[in-house]
């Protein structure tokens, strides 16, 4: 099968992520669990990925590849098992009353966190905020529109040039507001590290921990998120009163429940 000779298969074989103590073992604990490895190739399978490509970006929590489904990039996130902190993940599902009947535990909470975020996407691709259209999800593995050209993956906001900085930033918070007032969703990290810049528009991404605002904490998350944005603009010297805030961030709805059609 061509996909096995992909990127991703000779990375895993390189040795690079093997345990040094036992060599012979194809799974990758630092990265990869077999689990996670089994997901990866159903998603291949499932999907028709021709080939995953290079990882875009190695965090603490996740890794981002590119593939390739029929020559198109895609974007696959693959949340890690072992990291994702469960204390500080739990805080964002329980108050979600999209999750309110979900069984947590350490293992399923690795695939509800990834599913989070495939329907925050989805919420937002259809209400025309700029993001990542989502493309699948199954267990950690998250597939999703790429971003980026077939070089290299589109600039987080931190880091564009700074004759471009102000254009993407105001682009940003445009879409930041469509998020709270038409999905009623609050993105509680938003940073210039979660906004990608992309032909003169910012594409909001990473919204695995992004709650409705019916969440007790939402209004104090939507304080942070605009907090973060304001530090970044006056860091870069932004004219401020040009900034689209979201009417809620004045005035917080009385009864947020009425405001959300189950
Ligand atoms: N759809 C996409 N297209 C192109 N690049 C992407 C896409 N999604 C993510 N990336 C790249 O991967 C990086 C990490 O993605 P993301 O912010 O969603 O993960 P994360 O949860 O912050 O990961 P960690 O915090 O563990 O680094 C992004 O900053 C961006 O550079
Ligand atoms: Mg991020």
């Amino acid at each position: 099968m061509e996909n096995d000779k992909s990127a991703l298969k000779q990375l895993l074989e390189s040795g690079e992520f093997r345990r040094g103590d036992d060599p012979g073992r194809k799974t990758v604990d630092k990265v990869f669990d077999a689990r996670t490895l089994d997901a990866i190739y159903e998603v291949m399978k499932r999907f028709r990925v021709d080939i995953i490509d290079y990882p875009v970006s190695t965090g603490k929590e996740s890794v981002v590849f590119r593939a390739v489904i029929k020559k198109k990039s895609i974007a696959i996130k693959i949340y890690k098992m072992s990291t994702l902190g469960f204390n500080s993940v739990r805080e964002y599902i329980e108050g979600d009353y999209r999750f309110e009947k979900e069984k947590l535990s350490r293992n399923s909470l690795v695939y509800v966190w990834a599913r989070k975020e495939f329907i925050n996407l989805k919420n937002m691709e259809e209400r025309g905020v700029k993001c990542p259209v989502p493309i699948g999800v199954h267990k950690n593995v998250l597939l999703m529109q790429y971003i980026g050209t077939t070089l290299k993956p589109s600039p987080q906001l931190r880091n564009v040039g700074h004759e471009l900085v102000a254009n993407y930033f105001f682009s940003a918070m445009k879409q930041y507001k469509k998020m709270v007032e038409k999905c009623y969703l609050i993105h509680a990290d938003l940073s210039e590290y979660n906004i990608l810049c992309y032909r003169n528009n910012s594409y909001i991404i990473d919204v695995g921990q992004s709650v409705p605002i019916t969440h007790p904490m939402a209004r104090d998350f939507m304080k942070r998120d605009i907090n973060n944005m304001i530090v970044f603009a006056k860091k870069m010297g932004i004219s401020q009163s040009e900034i689209e805030i979201p009417e809620f961030y004045y005035n917080w709805p009385d009864e947020p429940k009425k405001l959300i059609r189950k």
